[in-house]
């Protein structure tokens, strides 16, 4: 088997926010990543999915150093940047890049799309003049648009098309890594796999290593090597796609799993919906125990006590569940 380096590896990454409760209170925390660890290949991908609120988007920022981590280790390419300033991220910001959920918010309609794609590219200070322009018609190519829109501005574009523009903006640096934080759950179905697919071609074409963000499991299974599933701030599986998606271990993926509708009438049959009961609980103070226990069919006592680890129960699978020993 052909050996694969780590482009990126995260270990026990905390990202806790304080926020006041009431004045005389002491200071509470929202745990959005605790403890989350996993490894990236180079030209992989990991597919990063958990409902809304579970921390999906802050992991992506916090590896990018967006936000300045509570604890735990990002190690890039071999350099631990846990510690790195915002001045020394500089170089590192060349090579890591997000693509983000909103394509409306995302781009400011007022630029034009010249504009958008070489602001990226004076930041670094990368090419100047004809050169320049050259290489933003280039890059509206690469994402299927007419070179000939350089002029025109964000407003103009199809949200489709400004996510096209998003992409060709965080190529302009020709980066190895990019957060892909839910860039096609704004967008019509029918444009979402024309997205997905060009995404994955350009990762062949430029080698590129992604974290792709989304709800649910259906949506990043095809474009995965791994998937981790994420809880209230914590990973609660990972492994090879087609194991989680074909063999999920924890209660809440495969309740995940069960609430993707199923298009063939006869397989739906067959396939109980598990719904998931109760709200997902508060990421403030999340009190001892598996955060999953309260709207889990099979809580016993010890999911109140004890806070599970992640545990390896098949080969490069993890499960964090009491029902794993
Ligand atoms: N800057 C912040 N200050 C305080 N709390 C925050 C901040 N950013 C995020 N949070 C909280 O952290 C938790 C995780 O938020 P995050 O945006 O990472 O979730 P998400 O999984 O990306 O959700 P969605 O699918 O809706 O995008 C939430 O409870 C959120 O309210
Ligand atoms: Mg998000």
């Amino acid at each position: 088997m052909e050996n694969k380096s780590t482009l990126l590896e995260v270990k026990d990454l905390c990202m806790y926010f304080s926020v006041a409760k009431g004045i005389f209170s002491k200071k509470s925390y929202v745990k959005a990543v605790d403890r989350v660890s996993f490894k990236i290949n180079k030209g992989e991908t990991l597919g990063l999915v958990g409902e809304s609120g579970c921390g999906k988007t802050t992991t992506g920022r916090t590896i990018l150093k967006l936000y300045e981590p509570t604890s735990g280790q990002i190690i890039f390419d071999g350099e631990d940047i846990t510690k790195k300033s915002q001045k020394s991220m500089l170089p590192l910001r060349k090579r890591m890049q997000m693509i983000f959920q909103d394509p409306y918010a995302s781009l400011n309609p007022r630029m034009t799309v010249g504009d958008i794609i070489g602001e990226a590219i004076d930041i670094h200070g990368i090419m100047k003049g004809n050169e320049r322009t050259e290489r933003i018609r280039y890059l509206l190519n690469k994402v299927g648009l007419n070179g000939d829109h350089i002029n025109r501005y964000a407003h103009e574009f199809s949200g489709g098309q400004r996510q096209r523009i998003g992409i060709a903006r965080a190529l302009a640096v020709e980066p190895d890594f990019i957060v892909c934080d839910e860039p096609i759950s704004a967008l019509d179905v029918s444009i979402q796999a024309q997205i997905i697919n060009m995404l994955e071609e350009l990762q062949d074409e430029f080698g590129l290593t992604y974290l792709f963000i989304a709800h649910d499991l259906s949506m990043v299974k095809h474009i995965s090597d791994q998937i981790g599933v994420m809880y209230l701030g914590r990973l609660v599986e990972k492994g090879p796609s087609d194991d989680v998606y074909l063999n999920p271990k924890h209660p809440y993926t495969q309740a995940l799993l069960s609430s993707v509708p199923i298009p063939d009438p006869d397989e739906s049959k067959l396939t109980k919906r598990i719904v998931l009961e109760g709200d997902i609980p508060s990421p403030i103070d999340p009190p001892p125990g598996c955060r999953f226990k309260g709207r889990c069919r099979f809580a016993k006592p010890v999911c109140s006590e004890i806070d599970p680890e992640l545990k390896e129960v098949e080969p490069g699978h993890f499960v964090a569940c009491h029902l794993f020993k």
